[in-house]
């Protein structure tokens, strides 16, 4: 069942990245499209027990699990589609320019941008099933970076995204071997589109940050 509040699946436009190939964005897109479909789903028939007002005791155990995998799957849609935003078609020209205001962000917060891409990057190394994320603290623009297991497990409630970056294997398998994660990483920064991260900001790098 489809209804009007249901989510709908993104169309992005990524070709001819810079060391990702179509053929893994294609598989991607396909991985993402089961997000949404299996969050709208989880989202229907929970609706289905909380229909009547209540949630039975004999209720309990299968409305729990299927809350816990909605914390799952809605993740899984939310995180592909910033991570989609945040490349651009064609690729992009690497690093973060100088004078921008996510480079500001960065040495403010960091001391030198990088230092901010040193702790990107570890974090993106690092062994497990996740993502690295850099948020902004929304009450005073400074930058952080988080490692998330899977898809929801250390996401920092209101936080806001800046920055998004699968690490999942399915990433990068078709491209590169497992071990060569680095080489991806690599490749998700020459693709990055910076005016969209810098667009994400509220605070950071603006002269009220830290304020
Ligand atoms: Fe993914």
């Amino acid at each position: 069942m489809s209804t009007s509040s249901s989510y709908q699946t993104r169309q992005f436009n990524l070709s001819g990245l810079r060391g990702i190939s179509d053929e893994t964005l294609e598989m991607h897109f396909k991985l993402y499209e089961g997000y949404v479909k299996e969050t709208n789903n989880l989202t229907e028939r929970i609706a289905k027990f909380i229909q009547d007002g209540t949630v039975d005791q004999e209720e309990m155990p299968a409305y729990s699990e299927l809350t816990r995998r909605l914390g799952f799957e809605y993740n899984g849609m939310v995180l592909h589609e910033y991570y989609f935003d945040n490349m651009q078609s064609g690729g992009g020209n690497g690093d973060a320019d100088v004078n921008s205001r996510f480079r500001r962000a960065a040495e403010s917060s960091f001391g030198a941008y990088e230092i901010w891409k040193a702790d990107f990057v570890g974090i993106g190394k690092m062994r497990g099933v996740g993502w690295a994320i850099c948020y902004e603290n929304p009450a005073n623009g400074r930058l952080s970076n988080h490692w998330i297991t899977l898809h929801e497990t250390g996401n920092v409630a209101g936080y806001n995204p800046v920055l998004v970056m699968d690490v999942w294997e399915h990433a990068f398998l078709l491209d590169y071997k497992p071990a060569e994660r680095p080489k991806y990483i690599e490749a998700f920064f020459s693709n990055i589109n910076w005016s969209m991260v810098e667009s994400s900001l509220k605070l950071a790098g603006t002269k009220t940050a830290g304020a």
